[in-house]
């Protein structure tokens, strides 16, 4: 936590050199041109397969918004650090928004790629309030994530219930991994799951990080008699826990451990963000900041 206030606190401080060189360079009080842009802002993945729901997002925004240039950012230092080494320079939302800055850009919508308003989310909303006491933009304004309204839970319930692979049958269970945090919004999972039941009683929402845990998943697939249940990610990208924490062959991994309780799994390798559905909602929620410009 004090590293990354830490580079916060450098990487704002970047921020306010540069909006004082872009005043000391030709401010003098005169208003800049209006220039919109928006920084869609992901997690990040060094996954190759994650690649797939990046484009599709990137795809979807230029048709929605074709005339606003579109930045991005990684949130992760960890997966930033290890596309460096590939030679591939993704920014933090921090650096990401100084160029932004340096840019002359004036409104900014900076859209959350997330799945739930959790960590990950409030430290995004809290680089952005930092913009905004700067003062370096006349407006920014950040975007909903995923899941926040009882609309969205609406729209994600029937984007899950479209995706589901055609040939499942209806006393087949699906399972969504979700993440999962300690973050007070981990309850938009089980609540989730919740609606989803009230359309499909066997489709089942677990976390790998939070509530409701894998245990909890098998103790109601049995309950329910299910002996054959389609593993799919409810996470933007098929990365790293979907391929080993969801349909990995280690002993602890999901599909495993329904196999060994007996329930035959299919596991789906395909994030939310590779169907438009879900992109659909993401892409809707940059409308909300663009609507205040
Ligand atoms: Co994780």
């Amino acid at each position: 936590m004090r590293k990354k206030s830490l580079m916060l606190f450098s990487s704002l401080f970047i921020a306010v050199c540069l909006s004082t060189v872009a005043l000391a360079a030709g401010g003098h009080g005169h208003k800049k041109e209006k220039k919109v842009g928006i920084l869609l802002v992901a997690f990040g993945s060094s996954e190759a397969s994650a690649q797939v729901s990046f484009e599709n997002i990137a795809k979807k925004t230029k048709t929605a918004y074709p005339d606003i240039p579109v930045r991005w950012a990684y949130t992760s230092t960890i997966i930033r650090k290890k596309l460096a080494k590939q030679g591939k320079q993704l920014d933090s939302p921090e650096v990401a928004l100084a160029k932004m800055q340096d840019e002359d850009f004036t409104h900014v919508a900076v859209q959350s790629l997330h799945t739930i308003g959790g960590d990950e989310y409030h430290d995004l909303r809290r680089t952005v309030g930092a913009f905004k006491i700067m003062g370096g933009f006349q407006r920014i304004i950040l975007g909903y994530p995923l899941l926040a309204t009882q609309k969205d839970m609406e729209r994600a319930v029937d984007a899950v219930l479209e995706n589901i692979p055609s040939e499942r049958k209806s006393d087949e269970a699906v399972v969504l991994m979700g993440h999962g945090t300690h973050h007070p919004s981990n309850a938009f999972y089980a609540a989730l799951m919740f609606q989803l039941q009230l359309k499909d009683p066997n489709v089942f929402v677990g976390t790998v990080e939070g509530y409701p845990e894998v245990d909890l998943i098998e103790e109601l697939l049995l309950k329910n008699k299910i002996k054959k249940a389609y593993l799919m990610p409810f996470m933007s990208v098929a990365g790293d826990h979907a391929k080993n924490d969801m349909a990995g062959d280690e002993e602890d991994s999901w599909k495993s451990i329904l196999t060994k309780a007996g329930i035959e799994c299919v596991p789906v390798l395909k994030g939310t963000a590779e169907f438009d559905n879900f992109v659909d909602i993401w892409v809707d929620h940059i409308g909300g900041p663009l609507s205040h410009f």
